[in-house]
């Protein structure tokens, strides 16, 4: 095996031998579990709950009833098969004009109108996976880097770095201020880069941030495109979430920041764009580029040809995203609904004690079980992670896989699911902290039993009495209180 292995890498590439994916994470790995067990109410009711997967599924019903109501928009229905050649055969790599035009449009309605984009500066990708990359192959060479702030999405390691050759560096952001990006962690990142000899050559946002379902202020913008300009290095926003803000703060696209802000180099600002998760389509990957610079723009867009989006595609939602009234009916249906579920979440997890970062946006929450690990270390968020998927069977994925840099941070996808899935989460959640509260009232009965009559490792007591993991201050005990 480890012969085929070595001549494998002699005779494939570096990129094809190497592990620049990151299949192998834990993040991954909950996904491999799902897969091998995966809930179903009926045929598989013990099974693993899919809630590491950011899906919006909660508005369909409306994508649904348009596309039963605009059979047209299809090809391959009777009333749209007279258009089936001029769709089926090659398009250039612009796309088709209506299609950018309808994106420009719905993208300036998800920021309230207070920007416009230029249709001419759009260009398609393969989902925002194939924009990110294509935004490194343009502002980047291989051994360069851009700043990224933690925790972050861990696809990104895939999809700036894999095939571009171009590194992640992390600005470490840090619970004791809700993991806010601040100039001084921008700085020390950049100075970090500068001592090793790398060249920056941009600050990669994601703004709402996936995990943590919060949006950037403009105070947080506004630093961050001057400590851009300061440093001459590229700023690119991935807006990926841009319209699933459901509750107040509400969110500032950095478009709006570059329309005020008269003397910033807008040419060193992109945007990432995608309709998977606002309008829930992943699986039609729709990504765009939006840059303000006209050679990034130029070279993206013959980049394109190698993830363009199908013109079936990009006819159907050319006519979705122009039916004004369907568009304002889905956007402020669909934000009501991930407000209701992320209340039911985050309320239900507050019941046994289990707190969350306050977040106003996204599909997920960012779950706080530090009080849950058995010491303050990422072997310890492992331990429990396995437990919360082979005993609790829900896969939620773990801070570790996003670069969190505390222990104990997990993310919790409540949106790819119905409500009765929702409920049954929840009830094994409950199911799981009202066993630990049990689990620790024995243990600390055996522990004073324990002081009596043996010693007992100083280790173990440190353990079971540091202030940090004291049952009194876990979260299950400070839920009956
Ligand atoms: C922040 C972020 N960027 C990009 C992507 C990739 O999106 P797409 O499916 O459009 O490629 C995701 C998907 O989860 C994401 O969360």
């Amino acid at each position: 095996m480890d012969h085929m292995l070595r001549n494998e890498e002699n005779l494939l590439s570096k990129i094809a031998t190497n592990d620049g994916h990151g299949e192998n994470s834990a993040y991954f790995d909950g996904w491999k579990a799902y897969d091998a067990d995966p809930y179903h109410p009926t045929k598989n009711p013990n099974g693993v709950i899919q809630m590491g997967l950011a899906e919006n599924q909660l508005a369909f019903d409306l994508v649904q009833e348009w596309v039963r109501n605009n059979p047209k928009a299809s090809i391959c229905t009777a009333e749209g098969v007279d258009d089936f050649k001029d769709i089926a055969i090659y398009q250039d790599y612009h796309g088709l004009p209506e299609f950018r035009n309808a994106v420009a449009r719905f993208m300036g309605r998800v920021r309230g109108n207070r920007v416009r984009f230029d249709p001419d500066r759009i260009v398609m990708s393969g989902g925002a996976t194939g924009a990110q990359e294509t935004l490194a192959f343009c502002l980047a060479d291989p051994g360069d880097a851009f700043l990224v702030p933690t925790p972050y999405y861990p696809g990104n390691d895939r999809d700036l770095t894999w095939r571009t050759g171009v590194r992640l560096l992390h600005v470490v952001c840090e619970s004791s201020n809700d993991f806010k990006i601040t100039r001084h962690a921008l700085e020390s990142a950049y100075n970090k880069a500068q001592e090793a000899n790398i060249r920056v050559k941009g600050l990669l946002l994601n703004n709402p941030s996936n995990p943590l379902g919060t949006v950037l202020d403009r105070e947080a913008l506004t630093d961050s495109l001057a400590f851009t300009n300061d440093k001459n290095i590229h700023l690119i926003c991935d807006e990926i979430y841009s319209a699933t803000v459901f509750s107040q703060p509400d969110f500032i696209s950095i478009a709006e920041i570059a329309q005020e802000n008269v003397n910033c180099r807008r040419d060193m600002i992109h945007i990432v764009y995608s309709l998977s998760k606002d309008l829930g389509f992943p699986g039609f990957r729709v990504g765009v580029v939006y840059s303000y610079n006209d050679t990034v723009v130029n070279c993206a867009r013959k980049m394109s040809s190698f993830g363009l989006v199908s013109t079936q595609t990009q006819r159907l939602i050319a006519l979705m995203l122009s039916d004004d009234v369907f568009v304002d009916k889905f956007l402020s249906e669909s934000v009501k609904r991930l407000g209701t579920r992320h209340g039911f979440l985050s309320r239900g997890l507050a019941q046994v004690g289990i707190g969350s970062l306050n977040s106003n946006a996204g599909l997920y929450c960012w779950m706080d079980l530090r009080r849950l690990l058995k010491e303050p270390t990422f072997e310890a968020e492992m331990e429990l992670w396995r437990v919360i998927i082979n005993e609790v069977k829900l896969n939620v994925s773990p801070g570790a896989s996003f670069h969190c840099s505390e222990p104990g941070w997990f993310r919790v996808c409540f949106a790819n699911m119905d409500d009765e899935t929702m409920r049954v989460a929840l009830g094994r959640i409950h199911k799981f902290v009202a066993q630990k509260k049990g689990g620790e009232a024995s243990s600390r009965r055996q522990c004073r039993r324990s002081k009596l009559e043996i010693s007992l490792s100083f280790r173990r007591l440190d353990e079971i009495m540091s202030p940090h993991h004291s049952p009194m201050s876990s979260p299950m005990v400070r839920a009956r209180t």
